[in-house]
């Protein structure tokens, strides 16, 4: 039976930074599960380059991996006739909105975050941007203009989801209710890749030190097999899922088996049980990976051929989202006792 017409879809808004180049675990943790949930609710994608400038980056760059992060989104299946896809800079209300959220989020609450402490801790003291300690503010404007009841993010940003909420209460508690509070939605254990290179820390698409470290979602079917046949193992043989650091990368291996073929893990297990080593194993997760990424590969060929294709995209994107966003704002900017221009 369908849904009586009148209930609202419940909404969900993320976003990924053009920082670096979409890998295998953005697709995992991320793409997949938003393509898949996308009927499910009234989805809002942005690319949030707002967020991307809050470290050292280079201009040139990050206009290609803007473009190139909002292609990928649909290369994996987000349907712009669904889902809104936008670039968060696209719509000015985002950076409105926080610098009203800013003048009610108290300094302790944002020292307190320990990405800030993080980041802030590799860079040299005196070049720490305002922008870095002041990010979860621009993350809580994201998620409550579009009045979200649900976010789909990594375990690594819980903590600034729960300011999103705090900021939120505090806000309606100050002004009279204006914003939804949102609830994260962290998607399940399996769907968290790990480094290659070190199966201990998350797979990021910004630790470019090591070559081995991440597949991308663009890299070529060689480069692919050559990363996942020198992915770090232990010196044992054998083929299961382990909570055991010394097999994290066996673990991590079998979970990206598991993620790219939706196969419960008894049969992987057993599937693995006959196998001669971890060379067996890694070849053959080369060989699903390849064969999952060849079909998103080819559609961000198709997507991207045409010149201004995406721009233009985007552009329809950017004024679905401000439509929304505006209203938000300007109860916002009212329930704060702006004076507000006619009209
Ligand atoms: N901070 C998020 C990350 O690095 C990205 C992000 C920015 C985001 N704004 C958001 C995610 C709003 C969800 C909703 O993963």
């Amino acid at each position: 039976m369908s849904e009586p017409a009148l209930k609202r879809q419940k909404r969900v808004l993320s976003g990924v930074q053009p920082s670096g180049s979409l890998t295998i675990g953005n697709y995992v943790g991320a793409l997949k599960q938003w393509a898949r949930e996308q009927y499910n609710f009234e989805s809002f994608f942005c690319v949030v380059d707002l967020h991307a400038v809050t470290v050292p980056y280079n201009p040139a760059e990050l206009r290609e991996k803007t473009r190139e992060v909002a292609a990928l989104y649909l290369a994996c299946g987000i349907d712009p006739a669904v889902s809104t896809v936008f670039v968060q800079s696209h719509v000015p209300a985002h950076s409105e909105l926080a610098w009203l959220l800013n003048c009610i989020t108290p300094l302790g609450w944002l020292y307190r975050m320990t990405q800030f402490k993080d980041k802030a801790a590799r860079q040299q003291a005196d070049s720490v941007g305002t922008g870095l300690l002041d990010y979860p503010v621009l993350m809580a404007a994201d998620i409550l203009l579009y009045q979200a009841d649900a976010v789909p993010v990594g375990d690594d940003q819980r903590q600034h989801l729960e300011l999103t909420r705090d900021i939120a209460q505090r806000f309606n508690h100050l002004f009279g209710e204006t914003f939804t509070i949102p609830e994260a939605m962290i998607p399940p254990a399996g769907a968290r890749i790990k480094g290659l290179d070190n199966p201990l820390v998350k797979m990021s698409k910004s630790l470019t030190e090591s070559e081995y470290h991440a597949v991308y979602l663009l890299d070529p079917p060689d480069r692919i097999k050559k990363k996942i046949m020198r992915a770090v193992t232990d010196s044992g043989r054998e083929i299961c899922f382990s909570d055991d650091p010394e097999k994290a990368g066996v673990n991590n291996l079998l979970e990206i088996y598991e993620a790219f073929t939706d196969q419960p893990r008894d049969a992987i297990e057993a599937h693995f049980a006959q196998a001669r080593g971890y060379g067996d194993l890694k070849k053959e997760v080369a060989e699903v990976v390849i064969a999952a990424l060849q079909p998103i590969q080819q559609r961000y060929r198709e997507l991207t051929s045409e010149k201004g294709f995406i721009d233009e995209l985007l552009a329809q994107g950017a004024e679905r989202a401000s439509a929304v966003a505006e209203a938000t704002l300007r109860r916002a900017r009212e329930n704060m006792g702006f004076l507000m221009p006619p009209g």
